[in-house]
């Protein structure tokens, strides 16, 4: 579901009006919904009901602590990427033995802290940083939970720089290494214990059948390893795809109807569908991570037209918020919904580049794209922009990171400041000659 639409030509989200909140906040201005997070997190979990399973939300896709929260209330776990998620999951509520930790490149201070906290899997992904968690557990006399990731060789069918399944990405282990590398783990680590595995192809992915393919590969392997290690858990990874083209006129989940099946999002039934069958004869506990599809949707980006510019071979609609607020177009050539929050009765279009204010071409959020005709001052929403939107933002250009908002009904939270110019300078130091700024 997604909780932005319009009411009378105004766009709230749930029930709140986004015009006001932009009036009162300023732009560049993050706003996500409660309620589209807890419906999401509520129908994935609902669907896997029928195994022993933990929803392990994707912190990286966005990590707000009021986000973090939310998710921790409903009672998920969370799938770290850094010893900052951590840090960031347990000020938000969350518990650390909920936590999985995946990542090609742990460092010794953030397994010592994953440890000293008690996270539930450090996900590891080459022998070389499994020997690093057993000397660092052998030195403060623990021993540490520990999956090897499967590099399943499995084509994820999805933007090249978020698919990591192929043997070509540097993630996890070539599927043909890993009884070796669980065999070698277990005769020279022993400040190790052996726990799960875990496997992640990529991240939107629109069609099911390559989650079949990798968890039908897997899963031969994984009993095996439950067989020669007594592993206890298969954490299949996040991945599921959302759909990036919304309806602003009706709320209703199904309203992409006969679209071409790559503009229809996988839904968590047919998820669910597919491969509870699969893996329910592990009798493991099965883990998912979905970062995207728990906050993709809930999240817009409001941002404010600045100038209008018409050139020789273009209109360009320049607005206040940069590729340092939202970096997908730039980065994956990300597709956003972009609409403005006052909608016209007059509904002629015109084709624009919506573009950003850094020095950069592909600072841009549209091209070529049909929109109501807009003016200088008027607040468009950048939508479906909650996951691996505010997460990836920077201060490029010396903008400072924007504010943001969670919707709770009739509510609107700040959950986070905007910088200040203050913020931006913080930590630095010019060198000077005398001791004092030394
Ligand atoms: C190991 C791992 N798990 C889960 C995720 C979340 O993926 P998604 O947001 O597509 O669900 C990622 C994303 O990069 C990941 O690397």
């Amino acid at each position: 579901m997604h909780s932005f639409r319009y009411v009378q030509n105004r766009m709230l989200c749930e029930s709140v009006d986004l015009e006001a909140l932009a009036q009162k906040h300023g732009t560049p201005l993050y706003v996500y919904s409660k309620e589209t997070i807890t419906d999401h997190f509520k129908r994935l979990d609902g669907a896997m009901d029928s195994l022993d399973h933990l929803v392990c939300y994707a912190v990286k896709a966005n990590s707000n602590l009021a986000i973090l929260h939310t998710i921790a209330e409903m009672g998920g776990g969370f799938d770290i990427v850094s010893g900052g998620e951590l840090f960031r999951v347990i000020k938000a509520g969350g518990k650390a033995g909920n936590c999985t930790f995946a990542g090609v490149g742990k460092t010794r201070a953030e397994i010592e802290y994953a440890l000293k906290e008690g996270i539930y899997s450090f996900n590891a992904e080459s022998e070389a940083e499994l020997r690093l968690i057993n000397e660092v557990a052998g030195a403060m006399g623990k021993k540490a939970p520990v999956a090897l990731r499967v590099n399943p060789n499995v084509d994820a069918k999805t933007h090249k720089y978020i698919s990591t399944g192929k043997s070509e990405n540097k993630f996890g282990i070539d599927f043909d290494r890993m009884l070796e590398a669980y065999a070698a783990a277990a005769k020279e680590c022993p400040n190790l214990e052996i726990r799960g595995v875990q496997m992640h192809i990529g991240s939107q992915l629109t069609s099911i059948d390559p989650f079949i393919e990798a968890a039908k590969k897997a899963v031969p392997l994984v009993a095996e390893l439950k067989k020669r290690h007594d592993i206890k858990f298969f954490s299949i990874g996040g991945g599921i795809g959302i759909v990036y083209h919304e309806s602003l006129d009706s709320g209703d989940v199904n309203w992409w109807g006969d679209k071409p099946a790559e503009e229809r999002p996988l839904t968590v039934q047919s998820y669910a569908n597919a491969l509870v069958p699969i893996l329910e004869p592990l009798k493991l506990r099965i883990l998912l991570e979905p970062g995207r599809f728990m906050v993709g949707n809930a999240g817009a980006l409001l941002t404010k037209v600045l100038f209008l510019k018409q050139g020789n071979a273009k209109k360009f609609v320049i607005v206040d918020a940069g590729m340092n607020d939202l970096i997908r177009p730039a980065l994956y050539e990300g597709w956003h919904q972009i609409a403005p929050l006052q909608k016209s009765t007059n509904t002629t279009l015109e084709k624009v580049d919506v573009v950003g204010p850094i020095c950069e071409s592909g600072d841009f959020f549209a091209q070529d794209r049909e929109l109501q005709p807009v003016d200088a001052g008027d607040t468009l929403a950048v939508l479906s922009a909650g996951a691996y939107g505010f997460g990836m933002a920077s201060n490029y250009n010396s903008r400072p990171l924007a504010a943001e908002i969670l919707v709770d009904g009739k509510e609107a939270h700040l959950i986070r400041e905007r910088q200040t110019l203050e913020d931006l300078i913080r930590g630095e130091h010019v060198p000077r000659d005398d001791k004092e700024g030394k």
